[in-house]
């Protein structure tokens, strides 16, 4: 049998067992969506965040790419966030990094990796506005690891710069943002960074007043 074909198998066996367990589950969420939660986070595959917060379909809407990135220009990213927040109006959105991103360690260095250039971009940038604490480390792993939380604070600041989530603040009072930094060494999930509704940010040229 080919790997991917147990991938298939294994899917018939779940579906079997929540039929057993509770027959009406599949017929529940196929009728409502309603999670309370937007989670942003590195495609990584050793950071599932169903796994890793024990939730259960329905509970997470869920955005991915490398290095967990909220770019103001990613129309994927503001299509997910708006209808998270307008239509789903999820109470808490979550940045969730890691440490040993590959995707941050991979913009920490002068290598051209072609087409990912373009992310990685967003990363050196996080990188220039900060680069005077993270030189200041004496080792590569604590530079990398420095870089990784300021770079998930740095995604929460810019959800808070978009007008979707000003917007939002304004009209419901939500949704609440998160930072959270997750250690693949003893799968904790740690809290770096917290941002209720309608926080000011530090500059003001980016708080819209005419929402
Ligand atoms: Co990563």
């Amino acid at each position: 049998m080919q790997r991917y074909e147990l991938l298939l198998l294994e899917n018939k066996a779940w579906a079997k067992e929540m039929r057993e367990t509770d027959p009406d589950y599949f017929e529940r969420l196929v009728n409502v969506q309603k999670p309370d939660f937007l989670w942003i986070g590195c495609s990584d595959s050793r950071v599932p965040p169903d796994k890793i917060t024990q939730t259960q379909p329905g509970e997470i809407f869920i955005h991915r790419n490398i290095a967990n990135m909220v770019v103001h220009t990613d129309l994927n990213l503001l299509s997910v966030l708006q209808y998270a927040v307008e239509v789903l109006k999820v109470k808490h959105i979550i940045v969730c990094g890691h440490y040993n991103c590959g995707g941050v360690k991979a913009a920490m260095n002068r290598h051209s990796y072609g087409i990912i250039n373009k992310w990685l971009r967003n990363i050196k940038d996080v990188y220039r506005y900060h680069q005077q604490e993270i030189d200041r480390l004496p080792t590569e792993e604590e530079r990398l690891n420095r870089l990784i939380e300021l770079n998930i604070k740095e995604q929460v600041l810019n959800l808070a710069k978009t007008s979707i989530v000003q917007k939002a603040w304004k009209e419901y009072n939500q949704p609440h943002l998160h930072g959270w930094v997750y250690d693949l060494h003893d799968g904790i999930i740690r809290p770096l960074l917290d941002m209720p509704a309608n926080s000011h940010l530090d500059f003001p040229i980016y708080e819209y007043d005419d929402l």
